[in-house]
C-alpha cells in the first residue's frame, strides 16, 4: 500500500479560511455518511471530513465510488446554507468549477465538466461530486448540505476495477511530487469563495467554458419519444440547453441523454 497523502498541518496552512474544522481519518465507510451523522449531531458549517480510504464510498444514483488508500482524495464539507432550498442546485456546479480551477492552479492541468458534475481529464473521469442534504422542518431552507468530493490523483497500483477502467482516469502519475494537501485546500478555498455569493451564479461562464460535449448530437426522451438535438450550454439553473431539430431550445434538468447508442450523460 502507498503512504498517506494528506498532511493535516500542510492542509491547514494552505487553507485561506481559518474557520474550517478538519477531521482526518485513516479510513471511513464514507466521508458523506460521517459528515451527515455529525451534521445531525449539530456540527457547524465548515466541518471538513477527510479520509485516506473509504470502504464504501458513495456515488450518485446509488453507485459506489472506488476509494483506495494512497491514490485519491475523499472529503466532505458540511454546509448550512442560509439561502433558499431552491438555490441548493447551485452547490454542485459551483463545486465542479472550484475543482477545475484548483486543478489548474495547483497542477496546471485543464479539465472539463461533464454535466452535471463529473470532472474529466484527458477523456477520463477523475472526479465525482455527491451532495446530500436535509430539508429544514419549517422553512424552504436546508438544515444541512454535505458536499462530498472524490478525486483520483494517481492510477491505483492494480489499476481501476474492470467495471470502471474504461471511464476512470487519474490526474497525474508523478507520485514523487506531494501536492495532495495543497490541492484539497485549494478546492476548499475556491469553493468557499464562490459559495459566499453563490446565488449570483458568477461561475456560470466558467462552467460553460469547461462543459464537455458542446455542439455534440445527443438523444433525449420527450414524453417517452426519442428525439435528437445538439448541446448548446447550461442555463443559470444548470439545466442543459439543447438545440432541437426544429431550431427550438429544450432544457433538460435531469434524466439521461445519450450519444449514439452509448449512454453519455446521467
Ligand atoms: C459520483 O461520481 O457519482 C459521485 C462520487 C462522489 C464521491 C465522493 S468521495 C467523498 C464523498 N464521500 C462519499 O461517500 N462520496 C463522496
Amino acid at each position: 500500500m502507498m503512504g498517506n497523502l494528506i498532511n493535516e498541518d500542510d492542509l491547514r496552512s494552505f487553507l485561506k479560511y481559518k474557520n474550517i474544522d478538519i477531521k482526518l481519518f485513516e479510513s471511513l465507510e464514507s466521508t458523506n455518511k460521517t459528515a451527515k451523522e455529525m451534521a445531525e449531531s449539530g456540527a457547524n458549517e465548515g466541518l471538513l471530513i477527510v479520509a485516506e480510504h473509504q470502504s464504501n464510498g458513495r456515488g450518485r444514483l446509488g453507485r459506489s465510488f472506488y476509494s483506495p488508500q494512497g491514490t485519491g482524495l475523499y472529503f466532505t464539507l458540511v454546509l448550512r446554507p442560509d439561502f433558499s432550498a431552491d438555490d441548493c442546485c447551485l452547490i454542485t456546479p459551483a463545486a465542479a468549477v472550484a475543482v477545475s480551477k484548483a486543478v489548474k492552479n495547483v497542477l496546471g492541468l485543464e479539465t472539463q465538466i461533464k454535466w452535471v458534475n463529473d470532472i474529466f481529464y484527458s477523456g477520463k473521469k477523475v472526479c465525482g461530486i455527491l451532495c446530500e442534504s436535509k430539508l429544514s422542518a419549517n422553512e424552504n431552507k436546508m438544515d444541512y448540505v454535505v458536499l462530498g468530493i472524490g478525486i483520483n490523483l494517481y492510477t491505483p497500483k492494480n489499476e481501476f476495477p474492470d467495471e470502471i477502467k474504461n471511464i476512470a482516469g487519474a490526474l497525474t502519475n508523478k507520485i514523487e511530487v506531494d501536492f495532495a494537501s495543497k490541492l484539497l485546500a485549494e478546492i476548499i478555498n475556491e469553493f468557499l469563495f464562490l459559495y459566499e455569493n453563490i446565488t449570483d451564479v458568477s461561475f456560470l461562464t466558467e462552467y460553460n467554458q469547461r462543459l464537455m460535449l458542446k455542439g455534440k448530437e445527443v438523444d433525449y426522451l420527450e414524453k417517452g419519444i426519442k428525439k435528437t438535438g445538439k448541446i448548446i450550454d447550461t442555463d443559470e439553473r444548470f439545466r442543459l440547453r439543447i438545440e432541437t431539430a426544429d431550431g427550438g431550445i429544450k432544457k433538460l434538468s435531469s434524466g439521461e441523454i445519450t450519444i449514439g447508442s452509448h449512454k453519455a450523460i446521467k
